[in-house]
């Protein structure tokens, strides 16, 4: 079987069973603080876990691209290495919620996986929990009686809470599990050695294939199980092992899923694979890396220096100079490698053909700028090396951090060179550097306590700007040492930050007691409404009237809005290529990112004001539509973010069915006239091929033009009311330059004029032809004019010049080279000393130096005292 048809019979086969076949959920995770990358296929389905969102389909089914390259779930630094752990891969997964539990749940895995890939049964094994007292979790006996109607007794084996208790992250669901092995060595091999033995143990040979989590717990933030209101099923196939249990393959490179990339690569180096193992393993990391950077980028990661983007960064760093380093690669290629992906991806995850341009772009642009700091960093290490015997950990730190050189990268270098590294000293310091980091970011927040239990969460903000509610429960927060807490509310008006728009701030105000509460800001997490707020109020369990801050609401809304008639003008003057990389929308402004390749022109971004003004003049009304099918929206001809994870139910927003059609959870205007007026105000780069606008509307533009007309008329007026301001103004510019030009002239010629009058008052003393004299110039340049046309016509000079400019002294020693190198003379040390007299400093070369002060009183003194520097 290919591994097309592999993962096709996988959701074939539970599409028979009932299942409802999903889209995967891009892999960068928006709406969950305790998650930056999908690390399971169950991440999506969180909220169904926990009871916090209505079950549509019970029985559900998908192939989830995952990154496990962050918290709890971290294999990076084993990828390349091996041969089965990756960096981004599908983890195929069957759910029910509250539905069937787990005697379907292993009878259904056991029949794919013998009947439907005919995976030989004498290879598989199984593991259930065994239990843990301290937790008071019973052994798995439930899921061991039903194992044995389909296996041997001796091939169920018991494992712990490590391997046994799947938990997503340090909170959220979990659950006992029973995962399936597969023992992928020779015959011979498994006389000797029983699989039951190595099951668990990292045998490259001996693998995990499939995990069966049985969902009935939530784990809470003191470390407590809370039980959950229902049971479910939770499972994870990693489909590159599968494919290559199937393939009979003994690494997963060696399967289809890698071998498109890994003969790119290798008929690229000119290397080939299978034969040295430090090339083996660059080629793996490339082929892993790459597919885990154009999916982050696809869905909407750009790599930058912070959070999810430099984990991406560093993903994509890792790959250059494993390809930099041992496949001879010295400028970019593994951006060529996208298209060979997205081909393979092509009817599975179409986000990456669909980019393909934009994906390859960002990364050609971070190799090139990588290529260059690495050989900055191996120039550095050079120089290290030349007067040290041993990298001490501080500077394998910097090489990581600073040059992004992997840390066995510079084991190798050094050992090149016969030294090694301070390993210890290395691991110190990165260990300082993380928990900064963590201390930086550590947010503690406390668990739920539940005020009204029997209460939902409606959200009535589309409609109303004031709702009667009541609080369901609140937690506390503390973020870099401040406080505050976060309130569900059974109903709400407070649109929650999401679709760049921001969150709504406003007041809750007690019915009873007439106490204000100030909301600071909404936010969305996972499927519920979080408001913000300072203070609790004091009675918890009373009815409130939530109000929205109508002015805050209604100003970002013109912006939302005009937002959406920018992408569609944008699409309309630059291309169809045009996506939205991102979006802010706030009161004051709005801030929309695209994938586009070069600088918008004057003209273009004139054409997209027009078009924006005109739909804004025209007054279209808003078309909203609610709970409109997913695919039928599509159909429709709606605009889709990539990177976005859409319901099976969407809102589509429309402004004239033939302009802009967009699908959106956010607010906007009743109909377009409110926006008032469109201006861009600026347009640049953010990343490579992502120019960002910025943009305001409304009252904010009302007042920016108004202030940009008081300041042309205040011009103006200055200028006396000219009929040609701008050729008034030209000429002005270019008459004032004349003067300066003629001014300067003048100067020049006075300052030359003096040189004759200097040199008759030098004076000889032994053989050094001195002068120490004030005059009078406008300026410093003056000054030096004056001071090298003497020193050019005079001999052994030493001269000193004291001047006053707008009333601040100055001072200037010139010596002639000869003098300064014989005599010992210099001007700089001269000139520190006589400043002294004005209360100033200076410095400069030995044979001219300038110091300016401010006492000029002292000048006479000054210009006396400079005969003693002779003697
Ligand atoms: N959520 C389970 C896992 O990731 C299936 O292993």
């Amino acid at each position: 079987m290919t591994s097309r048809e592999i993962r096709q019979a996988f959701l074939d086969f539970f599409k028979s069973k009932g299942h409802q076949i999903v889209p995967s959920a891009p892999v960068v995770v928006k709406n969950d603080p305790t998650l930056m990358f999908t690390n399971a296929g169950m991440n999506q389905f969180k909220d169904l876990f926990l009871g916090e969102a209505p079950i549509k389909f019970p029985r559900v089914a998908d192939t989830q691209r995952c990154l496990r390259v962050s918290g709890k779930h971290n294999d990076l630094e084993e990828v390349g290495i091996d041969t089965y752990h990756h960096t981004l891969f599908e983890m195929l997964g069957n759910w029910s919620f509250g539905d069937y539990f787990k005697k379907e749940a292993i009878a259904w895995a056991w029949e794919l996986l013998t009947e439907v890939y005919k995976l030989d049964k004498d290879r598989l094994y199984v593991t259930i929990f065994e239990g843990d007292a301290s937790e008071g979790l019973d052994r798995d006996m439930e899921a061991f009686d039903f194992w044995k109607q389909w296996i041997a007794e001796d091939r169920i084996l018991l494992g712990n809470k490590k391997d046994n208790f799947w938990e997503m992250g340090e909170t959220g669901p979990c659950g006992p599990c029973s995962e399936i092995h597969f023992d992928m060595r020779s015959a011979e091999e498994r006389a000797q050695v029983s699989g039951q033995s190595l099951v668990n143990a990292d045998h490259p040979q001996v693998i995990e294939i499939w995990n069966l989590v049985f969902m009935q717990f939530n784990r809470l933030k003191d470390g407590s199980l809370q039980t959950l209101p229902a049971k479910h099923v939770d499972t994870g196939m990693g489909f590159e092992r599968l494919v290559r249990c199937i393939q009979g393959k003994t690494s997963n490179y060696d399967t289809d899923v890698f071998t498109p990339t890994i003969d790119f690569i290798a008929a690229k180096s000119g290397i080939k694979y299978g034969l040295d193992e430090k090339s083996d393993i660059a080629m793996r990391v490339v082929s892993d890396h790459i597919r885990a950077v154009s999916f982050a980028i696809a869905d909407g990661q750009l790599p930058s220096n912070n959070k999810a983007g430099y984990v991406i960064r560093r993903i994509l760093r890792r790959a250059v100079r494993y390809a930099y380093t041992f496949l001879g690669f010295k400028t970019p290629f593994i951006h060529e490698l996208v298209p060979v992906l997205a081909a393979q991806f092509s009817g599975v995850f179409d986000e990456l053909i669909q980019q393909q341009d934009f994906v390859q772009k960002v990364i050609l642009e971070e190799e090139v700028s990588f290529l260059r700091t690495l050989s900055t960093g191996v120039q550095r290490f050079e120089n290290y090396v030349e007067d040290h015997t041993l990298i001490n950990g501080d500077f394998a730190f910097e090489l990581y951090d600073t040059y992004g050189f992997p840390i066995d990268l510079t084991e190798l270098l050094a050992r090149e060179k016969g030294l090694s590294v301070d390993m210890d000293g290395f691991k110190q310091a990165l260990q300082i550097q993380k928990d900064r980091s963590r201390a930086a970011t550590a947010i503690d927040t406390g668990d739920w306590i539940v005020v009204n239990d029997d209460e939902g969460f409606e959200f009535v903000g589309y409609d109303t700007l004031t709702a009667k509610t009541e609080i369901v429960k609140y937690r506390k927060v503390v973020a870099k040492n401040k406080e505050q807490y976060q309130l569900v509310l059974s109903v709400s008006p407070f649109y929650a930050e999401g679709g760049g728009q921001v969150g709504d701030s406003g007041e809750l105000i007690s019915e009873e007691t007439g106490e204000k509460i100030y909301i600071t800001d909404t936010k969305k997490e996972n499927g519920i409404f979080v408001h913000f707020t300072n203070k609790l109020p004091l009675d918890l369990n009373g009815t409130f009237v939530a109000e929205v801050d109508r002015t805050k609401r209604l100003d970002t809304e013109n912006n939302h809005s005009a937002t959406h008639l920018l992408h569609a003008a944008l699409k309309q003057v630059l291309g169809t290529h045009v996506n939205q990389k991102g979006s802010l929308v706030n009161a004051d402004i709005l801030r929309f990112d695209i994938s586009h390749f070069a600088k918008m022109s004057e003209d273009e971004i004139k054409q997209v004001e027009d078009i924006v003004n005109a739909k804004i003049r025209a007054n279209i009304p808003l078309k909203e539509e609610r709970n409109i099918p997913y695919q039928q929206a599509l159909d429709s001809g709606v605009t889709a973010l990539f990177g976005e994870k859409y319901g099976d139910f969407v809102r589509v927003i429309t402004f004239e069915d033939q302009f802009s059609k967009e699908l959106c959870g956010g607010t906007h205007v009743k109909a377009t006239g409110q926006i008032g007026f469109f201006k861009i105000v600026s347009e640049s780069a953010v990343a490579a091929g992502v120019r960002r606008i910025e943009a305001i509307t409304g009252t904010r533009s009302a007042a920016v033009i108004r202030e940009h007309f008081e300041l042309v008329h205040h011009l103006k007026e200055l200028m006396n009311n000219p009929k040609d301001f701008v050729s008034a103004l030209g000429k002005i510019i270019d008459e004032n330059g004349a003067l300066k030009k003629e001014i300067e002239k003048s100067i020049t010629e006075k300052s030359l004029a003096l040189k004759s009058d200097l040199e008759a008052k030098i004076e000889q003393v032994g053989d050094v032809n001195f002068l120490s004299t004030l005059v009078d110039l406008p300026n410093a340049e003056a000054v030096k004019t004056l001071a090298y046309a003497v020193k050019g016509a005079v001999n052994n000079l030493f001269l000193v010049i004291g001047a006053e400019f707008d009333g601040k002294p100055s001072l200037t020693v010139v010596i002639s080279d000869d003098l300064a190198k014989e005599k010992g003379l210099n001007a700089s040390n001269i000139v520190r000393d006589l400043a002294k007299d004005i209360q100033g400093g200076g410095g400069g070369q030995p044979f001219f130096a300038t110091a300016g002060g401010k006492n000029s009183a002292g000048l006479k003194t000054a210009i006396e005292r400079a005969k003693e520097f002779l003697s």
